[in-house]
């Protein structure tokens, strides 16, 4: 098999000094941050980069720190060349592998956590989640500084932890969600559905359903919020789901949500065999 054709930097260095030649002629610089197993959804990300930007950077790390013990680290796909290929074709200029000793060093002992929009929802389920998430994307961004980095919808409280990450911490980079990208059936894309059983993958797209139906009985039942989410947790669990949750929380802040009077986003994680699957929609109130 032949080398895909496009520049990869394995160090830090490496990329300062390919972003700087491109700064110093004043191009604009998108960043996507992927941890690999590359599909549609991480292209979105990189053709909204190229809408916007001179050039884009595609990185490609599976980033330990955000992995529980109990977690699919080890088993997280990784294909670097099948990768590589496809950033290559989607018109990305320069891809980041660094090694993960390139990212921690032996004395690593940094840790960035983002309190509020990082509370409950996914961190109830995977504990110093974020804590990985926002370390790791915190050095990208200064590694990089790009102009813009892409986040998408999909992972839509890491979209606001990341947020919530610059602002808090000065970083002078302008975040921009990308919205999730779905397969025909509405089941969202993501690395993990290869998990999926024929027979669950099937299964899958109910999550989506639940949510649109969910949200489609919130608007016109604004104030029975806890009855039209149980009946939404029993849908799933009926269509052989375990629900991590649904939770209905505000749109910018996460904030619980006991009635829908504003900006929303129903958001939940449900587990379908050993595959954990997440998505969330927007919610807003009847007319
Ligand atoms: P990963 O799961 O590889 O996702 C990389 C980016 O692609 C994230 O911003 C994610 O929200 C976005 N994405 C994934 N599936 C999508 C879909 N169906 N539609 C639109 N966007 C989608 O999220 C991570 O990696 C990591 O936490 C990372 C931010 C790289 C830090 O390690």
């Amino acid at each position: 098999m032949t080398a895909p054709d496009i520049a990869v930097a394995r160090s830090v260095a490496s990329l300062r000094a390919t972003v700087a030649a491109w700064r110093a002629r004043q191009e604009r610089i998108g960043l996507g941050p992927t941890m690999g197993a590359i599909h549609a959804g991480h292209l979105a990300l990189v053709q909204a980069a190229r809408g916007q930007c001179d050039r884009v950077v595609a990185s490609l790390f599976v980033n330990p720190k955000q992995f529980g013990p109990s977690e699919d680290f080890a088993a997280y796909p990784r294909d670097e060349a099948a990768d590589l290929a496809a950033f290559a074709d989607a018109g990305v200029d320069l891809v980041f592998v660094p090694a993960v000793v390139e990212m921690y060093p032996r004395g690593f002992a940094t840790s960035v956590e983002v309190g509020g929009v990082s509370d409950g929802l996914e961190s109830a389920h995977r504990p110093g989640h974020f804590d990985g998430v926002a370390t790791v994307v915190a050095k990208l961004l200064l590694q990089c500084l790009p102009d813009a980095a892409y986040f998408g919808e999909k992972d839509y409280q890491q979209l606001l932890v990341v947020r919530r990450l610059v602002r808090d911490l000065d970083i002078p980079v302008r975040i921009e969600g990308v919205a999730t990208v779905r397969e025909a059936d509405g089941l969202a894309l993501s690395s993990r559905n290869a998990y999926l059983s024929p027979a669950e993958r099937r299964i899958a797209p109910l999550l989506y359903r639940v949510l649109r139906d969910t949200a489609a009985a919130l608007s016109t039942q604004p104030d029975a919020v806890t009855a039209v989410l149980e009946g939404g947790v029993a849908a799933l669990s009926g269509g052989g789901f375990a629900v991590d949750y649904l939770e209905l929380r505000g749109a910018d802040d996460l904030a619980p949500m006991p009635r829908l009077n504003g900006p929303a986003r129903l958001l939940a994680a449900a587990h379908l065999g050993r595959t954990r699957l997440i998505d969330n929609i927007p919610a807003v109130p009847g007319t």
